[in-house]
């Protein structure tokens, strides 16, 4: 999908890469319905940087054409919408813990979800397609190996009690960036709509086209200012892995909100370490550029 990032094991030939909402940043039901056929099985919203998507829409969608809703809530963790947490929006909820993530236990993630039988299934899934509990482990399935150590456990565990800790220092960043940068014409930062709760897990600023600069431009002169960026995820149909495909070709054309958004996106420094100070002096460098 272009709300790009797909943390699921999708064979690719069959999947469909939709376009975004320009205010989330999140699949839109539009470029969802862009998408259906008859083979749909299942909707991959992606919860980017912390935003949500619009859910109520998502799930009349999923409910009319009886499609499985996946939540990629690996950026999310902490965010809400309508006083649900990420993770529980969809059939299953899929977190990342990666090194980059707010709560990370260097690699490995977490699966949310509340039915037994598909609990049951992904323990077996995996662990290599092998019956807990068979003494004489037989694989009974071609599965997969996706298991955290004790060691990395434990650590979760223990920044699970901080979650909420990592949250409220995400969304003071945030909020320093947005006092300096929010009333700034022709910027456009991470949205959070009404009942939503944004975890913001890097704060992300959309330059006008006016401004004349694309990503790497304006990642280039951001770093002449001292300041390291990160350029908006580019949309799947975009990347080298799926260029031959006729999908990709399809969507490159028809995505122009995830074409738009992703060009002129960077992502701010968010790191928990960063003090009022700090954010002042990034946003005095991007205020700096821009005036030319
Ligand atoms: C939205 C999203 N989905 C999936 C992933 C993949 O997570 P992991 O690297 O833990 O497999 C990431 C990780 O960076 C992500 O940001």
């Amino acid at each position: 999908m272009d709300s790009f990032f797909c943390s699921c094991l999708l064979r690719w030939r069959y999947s469909c890469f939709a376009d975004i909402d320009l205010e989330t940043w999140c699949i839109s039901t539009k470029g969802v319905e862009e998408c259906l056929t008859s083979k749909t099985k299942a909707i991959i919203p992606v919860e980017l940087y912390g935003s949500m998507p619009d859910w109520g829409a998502i799930h009349d969608v999923a409910r009319a054409n009886n499609l499985f809703v996946v939540e990629d809530a690996a950026e999310a963790l902490g965010s809400q919408c309508k006083g649900k947490g990420a993770g529980s929006l969809g059939a299953t909820g899929c977190f990342s813990f990666h090194g980059s993530k707010s709560l990370t236990t260097n690699e490995g993630g977490m699966i949310v979800i509340d039915d037994d039988d598909l609990f049951k299934r992904i323990l077996f899934l995996l662990d290599h397609g092998r019956i807990a509990g068979n003494v004489f482990p037989v694989n009974v399935e071609f599965a997969f190996k996706y298991k955290m150590s004790a060691m990395q456990a434990a650590m979760g565990l223990a920044l699970i009690e901080r979650g909420q800790e990592l949250v409220d220092g995400k969304r003071e960043i945030f909020n320093w960036y947005a006092e300096e940068l929010g009333d700034i014409d022709g910027l456009k930062l991470n949205a959070e709509p009404v009942g939503v709760v944004n975890s913001y897990w890097m704060t992300t600023v959309i330059v006008d086209p006016k401004y004349g600069m694309d990503k790497f431009i304006l990642m280039e002169k951001m770093k002449q200012e001292g300041v390291d960026t990160r350029p908006f995820f580019s949309p799947l149909s975009s990347i080298p892995a799926y260029a031959d495909t006729e999908e990709a070709r399809v969507a490159s054309k028809r995505n122009i909100n995830a074409y738009a958004v992703s060009g002129a996106g960077i992502n701010l420094p968010s790191g928990l370490q960063l003090t009022r100070d700090d954010i002042s002096k990034v946003c005095d460098a991007l205020k700096r550029i821009l005036k030319g």
